[in-house]
């Protein structure tokens, strides 16, 4: 978000109607959540003129209010009732602020980490066709001379509102299904892992590790959370093998083995039945976890990268955490032995370049590690 802080005359209504549809136009054919957010919020900057606008979204689950606000989409979030925001929200009246300083339910502490400082404000409610407040929409800063909001910019805002209310209804509903599928999807890889006696710290880890060695590999935030999401579905095949043969204390027989190789079939044709994108992940996931770099892994017995980038990805942090947990049939390794067994794998199992990625970063993998003990 660009902000020109430079004498500006206000909007007079032919320059207005030519932002509403200009972002109408994007509003209507956007489905990413965080873009649609962003639109939003950019529109009612430049219908009222202000330097920032955060649109705040209720979330009745934890009785929050929350938004990404400028630069960096960082998360944030506030009891419903807290600042102005918070107050808006409460008393479902618009409020015109010259001096947020001035008033005690203003909440410094955005401004106190991100270093910016608020000064007029307006902020009012946003509401779905049923009249419910579902978020507010604050402006800060106008940006003329005289640099206070007027009823004028109130009116122009309350079309914004009222505009992205049924936008944003829409949206919440979706936000809804994703967070439940994302919900079910790590709750099933809790019941794969679970079967072989593991905890949940085990998914919740693969899934951290993973995305983290996506991004340094390259990938892009999005394509990394997508691998984060789907990950811990790669042991869901595991489902279909047997309790004595999952939780034997020794070694397997080979036809033992023979059994527990098929999981990641089992699983991909558990998953790939869905077109979702993340189902889709999912299953590539499962399938190619399990295949070396050599070109000795299985199922099919892929090598290099004719074995897909995400299997690569999750193979190394599959083992990583393995290797570093007891299971019914081995004890946990210390650091040593994983990071000598790495480096002679480099290139035998694990794919060298993401190895050494890995490895370049190790004291982030570590600190995960830590977190989810
Ligand atoms: P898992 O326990 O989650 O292990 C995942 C992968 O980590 C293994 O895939 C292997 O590549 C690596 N790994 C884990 N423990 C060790 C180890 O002690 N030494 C070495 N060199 N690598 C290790 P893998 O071998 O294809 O096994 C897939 C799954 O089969 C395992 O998942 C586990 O559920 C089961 N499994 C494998 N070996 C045994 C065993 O000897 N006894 C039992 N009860 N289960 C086994
Ligand atoms: C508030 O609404 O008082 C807090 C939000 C902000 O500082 O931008
Ligand atoms: C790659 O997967 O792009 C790396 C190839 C290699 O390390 O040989
Ligand atoms: C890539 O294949 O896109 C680069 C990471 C790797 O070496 O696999
Ligand atoms: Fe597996
Ligand atoms: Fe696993």
């Amino acid at each position: 978000m660009e902000s020109n802080r430079h004498n500006t005359n206000e909007l007079n209504s032919e320059e207005l109607l030519e932002i509403i549809f200009d972002y109408a136009a994007q509003i209507t054919t956007e489905n990413n959540v965080d873009r649609l957010l962003q639109l939003m919020a950019d529109m009612g900057r430049k219908m009222t003129l202000a330097d920032r606008c955060t649109l705040w979204l209720y979330d009745e689950a934890k009785d929050e209010l929350w938004a990404r606000v400028a630069h960096g989409l960082k998360e944030v979030h506030v009891p419903s009732s807290v600042g102005l925001a918070g107050a808006v929200f409460q008393s479902d009246e618009p409020l015109v602020i010259d001096d947020a300083y001035q008033d005690e339910r203003f909440h410094s502490v955005i401004d106190a980490q991100t270093g910016y400082r608020t000064k007029s404000v307006m902020v009012l409610p946003v509401k779905n066709k049923q009249n419910k407040t579902i978020g507010v929409y604050q402006v800060i800063n106008k940006l003329t001379e005289e640099s206070v909001f007027h009823s004028k910019d109130l009116k122009y805002l309350s079309l914004a509102a009222s505009y992205t209310g049924q936008a944003l209804e829409a949206m919440l509903a979706n936000i809804e299904i994703e967070e439940t599928q994302k919900e079910i999807l790590f709750k099933m890889g809790e019941i794969g892992e679970g079967r072989s006696k593991e905890t949940g710290a085990h998914v919740k880890r693969v899934a951290e590790y993973a995305k983290l060695l996506a991004l340094k590999a390259g990938l892009d935030e999005e394509e990394a959370e997508l691998i984060k999401i789907a990950s811990p579905m790669h042991d869901i095949g595991k489902v279909a093998i047997p309790d004595v043969v999952l939780n034997k204390p020794g070694k397997l027989t080979p036809d033992e083995f023979k059994m527990i190789q098929k999981h990641p079939k089992i699983g991909y044709e558990l998953l790939n039945s869905s077109k979702r994108t993340i189902l889709q992940t999912a299953a590539i996931i499962a399938d190619q976890h399990h295949e070396r770099w050599d070109g000795k892994g299985y199922p099919e017995g892929r090598s290099g990268e004719n074995i897909h980038l995400y299997g690569r990805i999750v193979a190394i942090v599959d083992v990583f955490d393995a290797l570093g947990s007891d299971r019914p049939y081995k004890e946990a390794w210390d650091l040593e032995r994983i990071l000598a067994y790495f480096r002679e794998e480099k290139g035998r199992h694990f794919d060298p370049t993401l190895l050494d990625i890995f490895l370049a970063h190790l004291p982030e993998f570590l600190r995960i590690k830590e977190k989810y003990e």
